[in-house]
């Protein structure tokens, strides 16, 4: 029996809409419904590249989820309009996929699970360091108890990027467009949310960004974990990985992510490690997000990471930016109920 596929509008033609246009070209259980980008530029360059018919690209999203009957929509562009995208498709009843983050600001994210509470369809987002094997593997061995107890995590992001575009005038660039993904791979591998939040942000002289490229937070997570993390983007010097270098230390020894792939273990009070395995994951990757979104929409599993996980990674990002600002440490749980949320 042949199933049809999917239809999927794609909102963003940029650099991540591109990336799951690709993903969805691969996989013979999605068509693309509609290609939305403001930029008639990227709109038909990203049309032609994927073969999008011209009379299914749009300049919104509204025009798009009027016209082009479809299943589902995932949302690839610039954060500040992700609030305005998924709430009238959530109201629709339509399944939502959304790039990290979430939204640009956490009383936005809470409209949008209040929005995604009402409509009862699937709020997914690409938050896509945890479909990553090494990722996998550390919150396995991590939460299979070989280092017992944890007692402290460290996580130092160096590298120098120069994006060019909106990312260069983001007040908080590196807080709000990558840390998120550090902060929400924390969360994953430990399964603990944050309590506290003390951060400083800052430009460096030579920095390329308008805004803040640098900062060092202070987190503690739920069950008093201390987490210090530090992350560059305008490093000078040894370079990290994209996942950063992370060691989690604990009662019976630690354990080390570095290069975005080798796990290393520390037994006991040992300076010398051995390599772990890190098994394979299948799908991987955008493929692995694409995939359990795809089995969400059909009601067969649960989306992960969905919108009412997600919105605790994004309030540790708001909180640091809150932090930095005050110059004081926030309190995560009060910071959420500021901002309007609360628990189902
Ligand atoms: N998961 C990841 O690893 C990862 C990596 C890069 C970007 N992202 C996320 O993906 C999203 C897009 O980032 P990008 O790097 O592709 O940016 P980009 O600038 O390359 O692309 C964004 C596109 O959105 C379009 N756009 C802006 N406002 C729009 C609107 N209202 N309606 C329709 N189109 C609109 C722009 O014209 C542009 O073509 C962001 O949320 C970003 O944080 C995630």
């Amino acid at each position: 029996m042949s199933i049809e596929p999917l239809r999927m509008i794609v909102a963003g033609a940029g650099g991540m809409g591109r990336a799951w246009l690709r993903t969805l070209a691969a996989d013979p259980r999605w068509t693309v419904a509609a290609l939305v980008d403001t930029s008639a530029e990227a709109l038909h360059a990203a049309g032609e590249s994927f073969a999008v018919p011209v009379e299914r690209r749009f300049a919104s999203a509204a025009e798009a989820l009027e016209r082009a009957p479809a299943d589902a929509i995932l949302v690839a562009t610039t954060p500040e309009t992700h609030h305005a995208i998924i709430v009238p498709a959530l109201e629709r009843g339509m399944p939502v996929f959304s790039e990290k983050p979430l939204t640009a600001t956490l009383p936005e994210a809470v409209a949008v699970l209040a929005a995604a509470r009402r409509s009862r369809a699937p709020l997914m987002v690409g938050q896509g360091r945890r479909w990553l094997p090494h990722i996998v593997a550390l919150r396995e061995v991590l939460q299979g108890g070989l280092i017992g107890e944890p007692g402290y995590l460290t996580c130092q992001f160096r590298i120098p990027f120069r994006f060019g575009g909106w990312r260069d005038a983001m007040p908080e660039v590196l807080l709000e467009d990558m840390a998120i993904h550090h902060f929400d791979a924390i969360r994953f591998v430990t399964g603990r949310n944050g309590a506290r939040v003390f951060a400083h942000s800052f430009r460096p002289a030579w920095s390329w960004f308008q805004g803040n490229a640098c900062a060092g937070v202070e987190l503690l997570l739920e069950g008093g974990l201390p987490v210090s993390y530090f992350g560059s983007w305008v490093a000078r010097g040894p370079r990290s990985s994209w996942d950063g270098e992370v060691i989690v230390a604990g009662a019976e020894g630690a354990l080390l992510l570095r290069d975005d792939e080798s796990l290393w273990h520390y037994p006991g009070e040992s300076e010398t490690p051995r390599q772990l395995v890190v098994p394979p994951l299948e799908p991987v990757g955008l493929a692995r997000g694409l995939d359990c979104f795809t089995r969400a929409v059909r009601g067969e599993a649960p989306p992960d990471p969905d919108g009412e996980d997600n919105i605790h990674s994004l309030a540790i990002t708001s909180a640091a930016v809150a932090s930095a600002r005050s110059g004081l440490p926030v309190d995560v749980a009060a910071h959420l109920h500021e901002a309007g949320w609360r628990p189902i």
